[in-house]
């Protein structure tokens, strides 16, 4: 294993807990792999660094040019805060796109959550890289399944998963297959008159889920109709954001997630439902570019994975940032699994807070800010 202090390596702003370290043993094999492999720096792309592990152990070792792409905000800035600390430079990021990958001849990947995230990333690497490119996968063999091979199938000829070590696998997909003309993601789908567009990486898909249909159904009712600058938190798709323009032609919508994918996917929507004038997409975490007191109205349907465990910080970390984005007197209007109870944590963070909805599933509460 290459000599690179990991331990080093942080999480910030991203959750930081003893348990949550930033890196991973598929990092170290993913690095292992590609220094093995003796390629040069500017034809490697990074895709999935999650904090910067496998980008900076790259360029540590020597390489130069490596280009990484990082879905989420807070792993974009702490692989920023983690360069500047370690005082690595050379390497560029980029979206997931032609520039990322145009020329890699080997394309470094951890396996995404979702198989529709994967397809996607298989598609773009067999468009865009060189056409002997190997795209090699890792992950922790606890979360791969073997219709991650099908789905690498689908993009490259050959794809030969490795012998499990340290709990971790790489799979080597070589030999990409031709692409269709057009790429299949961001797919679309029509919910009464809303467009939905989403990229893999997106909650839900083009989907409306249950229970922002729920929180649709309380804002058709009437909640939250006065508001002139409205906030959609964690927008995903855009889903939120593009209703409350479309039935309120005055208000001023700022959509804003932490996932490139999301908030990709919440353009093509605002595109797509003609609103590109009204509202505003940015990829940001928890808001953080937002001023104080800056809205009337936040709309939120907040993640309750968070990675693949279960961990309600996530949210927490949402309703602090409503509770400061909210002007004094404003509302934030949340949807949630009703088994996690989150009314008393609302009370406490924003303010009074009263139950608006009840399905057997899903909970629709209003909290006015303090
Ligand atoms: C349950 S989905 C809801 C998406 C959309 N609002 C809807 O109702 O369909 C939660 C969203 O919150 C986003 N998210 C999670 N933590 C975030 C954070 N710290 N800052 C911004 N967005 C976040 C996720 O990326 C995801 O898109």
């Amino acid at each position: 294993m290459p000599d690179f202090p990991y331990e080093r390596l942080r999480r910030r702003p991203d959750v930081e807990a003893d348990n949550l370290q930033a890196h991973d043993a598929t990092d170290l094999f993913l690095v292992a792999h590609a220094l093995d492999a003796g390629a040069d720096g500017t034809q490697i792309a990074v895709i999935g660094d999650e904090y910067g592990a496998i980008t900076l152990a790259l360029t540590d070792a020597g390489l130069s040019g490596v280009r990484v792409h990082q879905d989420l905000a807070t792993g974009r800035r702490a692989l920023t805060l983690n360069a500047q600390e370690l005082g690595l430079t050379g390497f560029t990021s980029h979206e997931l796109d032609r520039t990322l990958l145009e020329g890699a001849r080997l394309v470094l990947l951890q396996l995404p959550k979702s198989l529709a995230e994967l397809e996607e990333v298989a598609d773009a690497v067999a468009r865009w890289a060189a056409p002997d490119a190997v795209l090699v996968a890792g992950g922790r063999v606890k979360h791969m399944t073997l219709a991650q091979n099908e789905v690498l199938g689908r993009s490259f000829a050959r794809v030969q998963p490795q012998r499990a070590e340290r709990k971790s696998r790489l799979i080597v997909a070589s030999a990409p297959l031709p692409v269709p003309a057009e790429p299949a993601y961001p797919v679309r789908a029509e919910h009464d008159g809303l467009v939905l567009a989403a990229h893999g990486g997106a909650f839900a898909g083009a989907r409306l889920d249950i229970g922002t249909r729920v929180l649709l159904d309380v804002l058709r009712d009437g909640a939250g109709a006065a508001a002139d600058t409205v906030v959609d938190l964690g927008c995903g798709t855009g889903a939120l954001a593009a209703s409350y323009a479309l039935a309120h032609s005055d208000a001023r919508v700022i959509a804003t997630d932490r996932s490139a994918a999301a908030v990709a996917s919440a353009r093509e929507t605002v595109a797509a439902n003609g609103l590109g004038a009204r509202v505003t997409v940015m990829h940001d975490d928890a808001g953080s570019e937002l001023p104080d007191a800056s809205a009337d109205l936040v709309l939120l349907n907040p993640p309750f994975h968070l990675g693949s465990s279960v961990h309600t910080g996530a949210a927490t970390r949402l309703f602090e940032a409503a509770a400061r984005i909210l002007r004094p007197g404003g509302e934030l209007l949340t949807v949630y699994n009703s088994s996690l109870g989150y009314r008393a944590e609302l009370a406490r963070l924003v303010g009074q807070t009263e139950q608006r909805r009840r399905t057997p599933k899903f909970t629709v509460t209003r909290s006015i800010r303090r």
